[in-house]
Order: C-alpha cells, then sequence, then structure tokens
C-alpha cells in the first residue's frame, strides 16, 4: 500500500490536531476525507488543511469507497456509534478513548469488530506513546524495579480548563470516564492486571456547578487490583500551575516516577518569584509528541499488516473500572469492578 486514505471523525479541541498530523506529518497517510457537525470546522479542513472531500454526516463519508482508515475523535458519547458504522464501512478503525460510557456498549463493538478480524480496530491512549512513558514500561518490563505492585497515577487539569468542562463533561461521562481512563490503562499497563474493586471519593469543591451534573471537581480512588497490588488514582481540575499528570509505579526493588515536575522545559527562572521552571498548560502540550506517534503506529500498522498492541479489550476494561469508580463515587461505596 503506498498511502493510507484516511477519513476522520470530528475536528474539534483534539480532532483539528489529529488533522493537522494526518494531513502534514505523518508518513504515508493521506486524509482525503474530514466529517464534523461544525461548519466552521468543514471550513477550516477544506481551506487551511486542502482536505478535498468534508461532510456533515459520517453516513455519507463512510459511503466512500475508497478510505482505508478512520479515525473517531468524535464526542465520547458517539464513540461506539461511530465505531460499527466505520467497522461496517470496511475499513481500519482508530478511535479515541474512552470506546463508549458503558461496558455493555464497548462490548458490542468488540463483538462487531470480531467479525471483521482484518480489520484493525483500535482505541488510543495517548501515554502509551509518550517517550517517557514508554521508556519507564519498558525499564519496568526488564525488571529495574523488580514486580511492580502499587501505582499511583494522576491527571491534574488547570483551574482555567473548568468553565469549558461544565458543558464537555455532558458527553464525556464525567471525571473517571474522561481524566481517570488514562490512569487506569496505566495501571493495566504496568503491573499486567485489572482492577478488582474501588472507592471512589471527592466533590465539587471550588466550582460547585459540577456538583449539579453528577461530577465533581476533584476525585481520588483507591484501588485494589486482582494480581493483589494496589493503585492510588486521582484527577483534578482545579490546578493553578499547570497540566499536572504525573504516575510513580512502586515495585519490590525499587520505584520510577514520569512526569514530575510538570515543566515546560528544561530552563530554570530566577526571578523575583524564586528559582523556579514554567509548567505545560494543556494535555496537548504535554502529549504533542505521544499523539503524533501514536497516530503514526497506527498507520504504519496498517501499511506493514502489524497488528496493533493496544485491544479493544484493554478498552472495555478501562471503561469497566471508570464506570464503577463512577457508582463508587455517587453510592459512597466500595465497588466490585465485574
Ligand atoms: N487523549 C486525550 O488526552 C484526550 C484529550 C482531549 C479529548 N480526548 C477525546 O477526544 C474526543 C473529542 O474531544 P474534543 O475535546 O475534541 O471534543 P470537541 O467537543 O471539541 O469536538 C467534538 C467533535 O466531534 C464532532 N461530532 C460530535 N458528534 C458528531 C456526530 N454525530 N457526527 C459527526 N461529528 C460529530 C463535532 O462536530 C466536533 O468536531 C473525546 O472523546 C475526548 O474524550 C482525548
Amino acid at each position: 500500500m503506498d498511502k493510507v486514505k484516511v477519513g476522520i471523525i470530528g475536528l474539534g479541541r483534539l480532532g483539528r490536531r489529529y488533522a493537522e498530523n494526518l494531513q502534514f506529518k505523518v508518513q504515508h497517510a493521506e486524509l482525503v476525507a474530514a466529517c464534523s457537525l461544525n461548519s466552521d470546522e468543514l471550513d477550516y479542513a477544506k481551506n487551511v488543511l486542502q482536505v478535498p472531500h468534508v461532510y456533515a454526516s459520517h453516513e455519507d463519508m463512510l459511503s466512500r469507497t475508497d478510505l482505508d482508515a478512520v479515525y473517531i475523535i468524535s464526542s465520547t458519547d458517539k464513540h461506539a456509534e461511530h465505531f460499527i458504522a466505520a467497522l461496517d464501512a470496511g475499513v481500519h478503525v482508530f478511535c479515541e478513548k474512552p470506546l463508549a460510557l458503558n461496558v455493555e456498549a464497548c462490548e458490542r463493538v468488540e463483538a462487531h469488530s470480531m467479525q471483521r478480524p482484518d480489520q484493525f480496530a483500535v482505541v488510543g491512549f495517548v501515554r502509551r506513546f509518550d517517550p517517557s512513558y514508554a521508556h519507564a514500561k519498558k525499564k519496568v518490563d526488564e525488571g529495574a524495579i523488580g514486580t511492580p505492585f502499587f501505582v499511583k497515577s494522576q491527571t491534574v487539569d488547570m483551574d482555567e480548563q473548568a468553565p469549558f468542562q461544565l458543558d464537555f463533561v455532558k458527553s464525556s461521562g464525567g471525571m473517571f470516564h474522561d481524566f481517570n481512563v488514562h490512569d487506569i490503562d496505566l495501571v493495566r499497563w504496568f503491573t499486567g492486571s485489572n482492577i478488582e474493586t474501588v472507592y471512589s471519593i471527592g466533590g465539587a469543591y471550588r466550582h460547585k456547578a459540577f456538583a449539579e451534573l453528577n461530577d465533581a471537581d476533584n476525585v481520588l480512588t483507591t484501588c485494589a487490583l486482582e494480581n493483589g497490588g494496589m493503585a492510588s488514582i486521582h484527577a483534578s481540575r482545579t490546578a493553578f500551575h499547570g497540566h499536572d499528570t504525573f504516575t510513580e509505579v512502586v515495585g519490590t526493588e525499587g520505584s520510577l516516577r514520569i512526569g514530575r515536575p510538570a515543566a515546560l522545559n528544561r530552563v530554570e527562572i530566577s526571578d523575583q518569584y524564586g528559582v523556579r521552571q514554567e509548567c505545560v498548560r494543556t494535555f496537548y502540550e504535554r502529549f504533542e509528541e505521544g499523539f503524533l506517534l501514536q497516530t503514526q503506529d497506527f498507520v504504519d500498522c496498517i501499511v506493514e499488516g502489524r497488528k496493533p498492541e493496544l485491544t479493544l479489550r484493554d478498552a472495555t476494561e478501562a471503561t469497566r473500572t471508570a464506570t464503577a469508580m463512577t457508582r463508587s463515587f455517587r453510592e459512597k461505596n466500595t465497588v466490585m469492578c465485574r
């Protein structure tokens, strides 16, 4: 295959970044079609990204017969529907996290995908492609810290994002599905174990409006793993210093930490505020390289006929745990994940 012909569904905050990467940076890819409900985004795709065919409906885009792959970066509550439609159109499918907001929808997509074994089907967990996380995983697999038994992981957004999130939460499923689904995937990746039980607490401490949406601005979960290990997972919408994604993996012979400080670069500034480093402000600033590597990897898998490492089961398990956390938070109880 010379070039993988790609269509994209969703050109919003993140979809636009994928579209830019696919059109200008990813090798062996050609973005031939794009779909969004928003006409400004379609104009941007056509006029700035030079995407030749744009659509207001995913059905119309998927009726094209020249597509090899579709990237789904639409609103979370539409992922499963778009995923199944793309599989039915006969193309390889990459979808942003999370696959869906309940396990039943995830399993529907999995069942559909199993009937089409020649089409690759993946849900993206970008941290696995971030060079620091990938290096940490290699060290853990080489035995550098012995057997990992405890993962602490957090996803922390800047407070300035909170007003946007008040609307976004209506389709994203709330903090556990939207933020902590990444941390859940990391726990599974580093320990090789599913999460057995969760106990989640939290509240809308600074932005009371999240409580009216049955959500929070800070949450904390204690997890017992099926293999006897443990994890502690935190999410926050109220940081003032920067986007602060951080993970620590503790093993029987050492530990490693990924992401601290949330520094923009290696420059240290000494001024009237003290000795300090500037911080990354958004998830995209932090994971820009990972997003590009992840997008390239899926195209490479198609070109090389190489099966992607991430499976739909990974996505289903992440949604299973995020669903249990959401229930635990709302019911104020320990919840079994299965
Ligand atoms: N991996 C990460 O760190 C990360 C970060 C941000 C967002 N995301 C995920 O990316 C996805 C998109 O997030 P976003 O912030 O770009 O959202 P957004 O609201 O900015 O954009 C959503 C896009 O989906 C399109 N869309 C929605 N329903 C549609 C439909 N029925 N048909 C066609 N297009 C439709 C909209 O037109 C828009 O272009 C979400 O699932 C989110 O969880 C992941």
